[in-house]
């Protein structure tokens, strides 16, 4: 199996190239990655110099540049995204290009090398609020903020190249992940660096916006599962059904780094934030997919981790103290 990975050395992406490595003998993947602000080599320290890795430094949106550099694949896992909501709020221009652009510049790229299969890795954000119930694969897509709209559009732009071009592909829509190798902007990683210095972490309105948690390697389990076994042309849901407020979050990494809950701080709302996000996932679950990790677990390996990391968050969240959205939130 020879997959371009694309957006590989982000959280997401840098958790499944290392499960790939851990679970298959015979696999070889290209990880094309611009490095953006999110994109770390050293989330994949393990895998350099494994010589069925191959690391190149480019944006998707030159993927026909970089034809010859990149080489032959089999399948191509688009990760690459501007990922992060607020970002998207103060600067959405910014996730024009990749999101969109760069996901039908990819398209292009798949057609013309006749790649076997194209999974989009997209996200439930595109169902927009849902108060009651779940989101299935067939419910209307209903963004609510530049970046949930952005991977909206891409995802029409998949469709339409399934639909035009036969170009065979699949489409992921997971909830929120947590786990090793998260950038720190992020809530879990970000109330843990805080709270590990004993700082405030900023709540939004009262705290009972509601998400449903899933651990990455459940995540890049599923993801591998609809690679081998989902369906041409289909959509797949992937959650654990696991919802949670914002404010049980909090006071749980609190609890488990023993520290004291008045570290809580609430502030101003955003005015775009959704309620809840909640999917059925009946589909990938016919597929034989059963989440591994509840958030107990989860969250233990994911604190342990960021614990042995703490001094580099801290470097990285000094680092980006500069952007606007960091005084807007209330951060640091
Ligand atoms: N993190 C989540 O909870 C979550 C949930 C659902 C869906 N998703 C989706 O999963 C994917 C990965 O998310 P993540 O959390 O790992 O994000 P991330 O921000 O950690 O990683 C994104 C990666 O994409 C790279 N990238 C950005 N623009 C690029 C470009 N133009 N060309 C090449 N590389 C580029 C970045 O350098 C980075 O390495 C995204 O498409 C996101 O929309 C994430």
């Amino acid at each position: 199996m020879k997959l371009l990975i694309t957006g590989g050395a982000g959280f997401i992406g840098s958790n499944f190239i290392k499960y790939l490595f851990k679970k298959y003998n015979d696999v070889n993947v290209i990880n094309l990655d611009v490095l953006n602000y999110s994109g770390r080599e050293e989330n994949l320290e393990e895998i350099n110099g494994n010589p069925n890795y191959r690391f190149v430094r480019g944006d998707i949106c030159d993927v026909d540049k970089l034809e010859e550099i990149i080489g032959n694949f089999d399948i191509i896992v688009n990760f690459a995204a501007e990922t992060h909501v607020d970002r998207s709020v103060t600067g959405p221009l910014k996730f024009i290009n990749p999101n969109i652009m760069g996901v039908t510049k990819l398209l292009e790229f798949s057609r013309k090398k006749k790649a076997n299969l194209f999974i989009q890795i997209s996200t439930d954000e595109v169902y927009g609020d849902i108060i009651n119930g779940f989101a299935n694969e067939k419910s209307i897509l209903s963004p609510n903020n530049p970046y949930a709209a952005s991977k909206a559009a891409a995802e029409m732009m998949v469709k339409s190249y399934i639909k035009t071009y036969k170009v065979p592909a699949i489409i992921t829509r997971s909830c929120n992940n947590y786990g090793p190798n998260q950038y720190p902007e992020k809530i879990i990683p970000f109330f843990i660096i805080q709270a590990l210095n004993n700082k405030n972490l900023p709540l939004h309105g009262d705290g009972s916006h509601i998400r449903d948690w899933l651990f990455v390697q459940d995540n890049c389990e599923a993801i591998d599962l609809i690679i081998n076994k989902g369906k041409i042309m289909e959509t797949y849901n992937i959650a654990r059904n696991d919802e949670r407020t914002n404010l049980e979050i909090a006071k749980c990494l609190l609890n488990k780094l023993g520290k004291p809950l008045d570290l809580i701080n609430l502030v101003e709302d955003r005015p775009w934030n959704d309620i809840r996000y909640a999917v059925d996932v009946s589909k990938v679950r016919e597929l034989g997919w059963k989440p591994k990790y509840d958030f107990n677990n989860g969250i233990d390996i994911t604190l342990d981790w960021y614990k042995s990391h703490k001094s580099e968050m801290e470097r990285l969240l000094k680092l980006d103290s500069r952007h606007p959205m960091i005084n807007y939130m209330g951060w640091l």
